[in-house]
């Protein structure tokens, strides 16, 4: 029988959990975690991620700001406001939804982002601290797998898995998260990508396979070995209006183990996970404001 993981039951429960850690933060503190999106143009997919974010801020009794801006806004205005956020002690979380329009410069508004205040974990300096096993981040969505691994009792201690897609937002992270020396890592990984030869070899190698690369149904039964684990990261709208991942799911759960449906998979741990570093963001903001000095060796 194959397993179909229920990412959407796992991020309401998780969810939940962080609501009252949340709740008991705000008790103590009187701060509310506060995570601002700036949404910049009019892409419809974009305006639909931002939305539930702010949705989600709000169950989760955070304060959620959205700035929304014009596709013609430069780089240099775009940095300007990265900027302000970032002394703005009431900011604990600055979310830029990418893509940016052409003509932004992503890279450098990504670098200006406060590394504490960076709950992507797309700052150079957080994917530093990621690849030293020394994380203060773990960027979302591949953060979300991990737990869904975990939380599945999938153990990925000496196992292989073959990563699908080498992004900067999921494919090269979330190598980097199972590569570890950690607890729900510890696997031997290997990241495939567009230019990789005799693709379906490598992903039938694969314990676990992960899927990131945004065609539609591109993984099928015959790439994966029987039993294999299959987590879909694909969000792709087809020409009637359906949802489908990166994996031909019909096809593929005769085969494997377990597999993640799309929509209802991996889609709702990002935002979950994105909670869960906005709070520990401003938890961290508080204890360092109200903490007293570390002890001096001076004398
Ligand atoms: N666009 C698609 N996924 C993401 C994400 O996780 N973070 C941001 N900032 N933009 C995205």
């Amino acid at each position: 029988m194959t397993t179909i993981l229920d990412g959407k039951g796992l991020a309401d429960r998780m969810r939940a959990e962080i609501a009252e850690e949340t709740a008991a933060f705000v008790a103590r503190s009187s701060i509310r975690p506060c995570l601002v999106a700036v949404l910049v143009g009019e892409d419809p997919a974009s305006r639909i991620y931002v939305r539930n974010k702010e949705k989600a801020c709000e169950k989760a009794g955070m304060e959620s700001r959205l700035v929304r801006l014009p596709a013609s806004t430069t780089t240099d205005a775009l940095l300007h406001l990265v900027r302000e956020l970032n002394v703005d002690s009431g900011v604990h979380g600055i979310l830029v939804q990418l893509p940016l329009p052409d003509g932004c410069d992503e890279k450098r508004i990504l670098d200006a982002i406060d590394p504490h205040k960076d709950v992507d974990a797309f700052h150079p300096e957080n994917v530093g601290l990621l690849s030293q096993g020394r994380p203060r981040y773990l960027p979302c969505t591949p953060a979300g797998i991990r737990e869904l691994l975990i939380r599945s009792n999938i153990d990925t201690a000496g196992k292989h898995v073959v990563v699908v897609g080498r992004s900067d937002i999921v494919g090269k992270p979330m190598g980097l998260i199972l590569v570890q020396k950690a607890r729900g890592a510890d696997a031997t990984v290997t990241i495939a990508h567009s230019r990789t030869k005799n693709l379906p070899e490598i992903t039938r190698l694969g314990d676990v396979v992960v899927v990131a690369i945004g065609r539609p149904k591109f993984l099928t039964a015959d790439m994966i070995k029987p039993g294999a684990i299959v987590i879909d990261v694909g969000i792709n709208r087809l020409e009637d209006g359906t949802l489908c991942g990166d994996v031909d799911f019909e096809s593929v759960k005769e085969t494997a183990g377990a597999i993640t449906p799309v929509p209802g998979g991996v889609g709702p741990l990002t935002i979950t996970m994105l909670l869960r570093n906005t709070l520990t963001s401003a938890i961290a903001a508080t204890e360092q404001v109200n903490s007293p000095p570390e002890p001096s060796n001076a004398g």
